[in-house]
C-alpha cells in the first residue's frame, strides 16, 4: 500500500553547533580539554569493532580537534549537502557562546553570521526550524554557576530576546531549549558538565529552572512575534514494563510518569506544536533497563523504530498537538541499518496519520552529518552525510540517497 505524506510534509535534518561547527570557546569545550585522556581510556567503547581505534584517541572527544566537521567554516558545504537531499526543512542551532562571549555583550559579527547562514538557507526555499540553545553555555556564565545562577533566567531571556529580534524574521518555527531531561539527568549522573551528581540539583533544573527558562522566553518571543511558531524538542521515550509483575510495571509507569508527562504538563500550555525526539524504546522493571533485543547500534542502543508510532499516538492522545519530530536516527556504520531504520520509521509514522489521525507536521532526521556526540566524540555515525577528516569534503551516504528518494515522492509508493 502506498505511504504517501500530507502535502507540505517537513521533511528534514538537524544538527546542533556545539556537534558541528568546531572553533568554539564555551564551557563544553573547557570540560573536553579537561576530560578527553579519561575518556579515550575510560570511556564507553563502541559495540563496532572498526570504531575502537578512533575511540581511544584523546582527539576524538574534543569537538573542536582536527576529526571536527568545522561548519562555521564551510556552512556553505552544508547548505549544499541539504540541497543534494533536497531536504525541506533544517534544524540547526545558535551557539550562546558566540553570540555572548562577555556578560552583557552582544557580538553582531556573529549574530551576522547566523543571519547570512538563515537568509542563504530561505533563498534555497528551507524551512528554518531554529534551536536557542543545545546545551554549551558561555564560559563567563559557566564560572557564574551556569543554570544553578540566580540569575539564569533573566540572562537566557535577554538572549533568546535578542535572537528573536535579530533572527526572527528568517525563524519558520521555534525550538527554544533542546532535551531538558537529557540535559538535567547529568546533573544526576554526572556525565557531562559541570559534572555534578546530585539528586537534589538534578531535580530542581529539571523541575523548575529549565521550564521556566522555557515559559519565560516562549512568552518573550510571542511578544515580539505574535505570529511565531515555538516549542521545545523533548526527547520521549517509548517505555514498558519488562514483565507482567506489578512492581516492573509500576517503575516504568513512574519514569514516564517523571521523565516525560510532568514535564509536559507543566509547559504544553506554552507551545505552538509539539516538537519530540524520538531514539528509544527501553524496557524497565526494579532493576533498571531489561532490554532484550540484539539489533543494537554502535552506541548500544536498543533499536526499534517502529515503536515512534505508540509514542506519536501517546502524545497525541494526551495533548492532541501538531507534533514535529524534531529529532530521530541511530549510531551505525551500517548504513544498511540506517535505511532500514528509516523505512521502518516511515511506515511507522505513516500509520499514525492514517490509522490514529495524528497530525505530524514534519520529520527531522538525526542528523545531516557525522558530527561530536557529547562525552562519546566523533565516533558514532548518526549522519546521512558523511565528513572527511582531512578535507572536510560532505559525502551523501546511500541512506542519504534512500532518503533523499523518500523526500521527493513524498512517502514510500
Ligand atoms: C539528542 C541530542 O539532542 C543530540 O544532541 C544528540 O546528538 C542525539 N540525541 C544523539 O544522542
Amino acid at each position: 500500500m502506498s505511504k504517501k505524506f500530507p502535502e507540505g510534509f517537513l521533511w528534514g535534518a538537524a544538527t546542533a553547533s556545539h556537534q558541528i561547527e568546531g572553533g568554539l570557546i564555551n564551557n563544553w569545550v573547557k570540560w573536553e580539554e579537561k576530560n578527553a585522556t579519561r575518556l579515550s581510556k575510560d570511556g564507553q567503547r563502541p559495540s563496532n569493532e572498526a570504531l575502537k581505534e578512533v575511540a581511544c584517541d584523546p582527539e576524538n572527544y574534543k569537538s573542536n580537534s582536527s576529526y571536527s566537521c568545522d561548519s562555521y567554516k564551510y556552512w556553505e558545504r552544508d547548505i549544499e549537502a541539504i540541497k543534494k537531499l533536497n531536504l525541506k526543512a533544517y534544524r540547526l542551532s545558535v551557539e550562546w557562546s558566540r553570540i555572548q562571549p562577555e556578560r552583557g555583550v552582544f557580538d553582531s559579527k556573529e549574530i551576522e553570521y547566523y543571519r547570512k547562514y538563515l537568509k542563504a538557507l530561505r533563498d534555497n526555499n528551507i524551512k528554518i526550524v531554529l534551536t536557542c540553545w543545545h546545551w554549551t553555555i558561555p564560559v563567563w556564565l559557566d564560572e557564574e554557576g551556569g543554570l544553578l545562577s540566580k540569575n539564569i533566567y533573566k540572562y537566557f531571556n535577554e538572549y533568546v530576546s535578542f535572537l528573536a529580534k535579530e533572527l526572527g524574521e528568517y525563524v519558520d518555527y521555534w525550538i527554544v531549549i533542546n532535551e531538558p531531561e537529557s540535559f538535567a539527568a547529568s546533573y544526576l549522573l554526572g556525565m557531562w558538565p559541570p559534572g555534578i551528581k546530585n539528586p537534589f540539583l538534578f531535580h530542581k533544573v529539571f523541575k523548575k529552572v529549565l521550564p521556566k527558562m522555557y515559559i519565560d522566553s516562549y512568552k518573550t518571543i510571542k511578544d515580539i512575534d505574535k505570529g511565531s511558531k515555538v516549542s521545545l524538542a523533548k526527547n520521549v521515550w517509548h517505555v514498558s514494563s519488562c514483565s507482567r509483575a506489578p512492581w516492573n510495571r509500576f517503575v516504568a509507569f513512574l519514569f514516564d510518569r517523571y521523565m516525560t508527562v510532568s514535564i509536559m504538563d507543566q509547559v504544553v500550555k506554552y507551545t505552538d506544536f509539539l516538537g519530540i525526539n524520538f531514539y528509544f524504546h527501553n524496557r524497565l522493571g526494579i532493576r533498571g533497563l531489561r532490554n532484550d533485543n540484539d539489533i543494537i547500534s554502535d552506541l548500544g542502543w536498543w533499536l526499534d523504530p517502529g515503536k515512534i508510532f505508540n509514542v506519536l499516538v501517546k502524545i497525541k492522545e494526551r495533548y492532541n498537538k501538531p507534533i514535529f519530530i524534531t529529532e530521530n536516527g541511530l549510531a551505525t556504520l551500517d548504513d544498511n541499518k540506517r535505511i532500514w531504520w528509516i523505512e521502518e520509521t516511515v511506515k511507522a509514522m505513516d500509520k499514525a496519520i492514517k490509522e490514529e489521525s495524528v497530525e505530524l507536521m514534519g520529520y527531522l532526521h538525526w542528523s545531516l552529518l557525522d558530527n561530536f556526540e557529547w562525552d562519546k566524540g566523533f565516533w558514532p555515525k548518526f549522519g546521512l552525510v558523511s565528513v572527511d577528516p582531512q578535507t572536510k569534503e560532505r559525502r551523501i551516504k546511500r541512506s542519504g540517497e534512500f532518503y533523499s528518494k523518500i523526500i521527493k515522492e513524498n512517502g514510500i509508493i
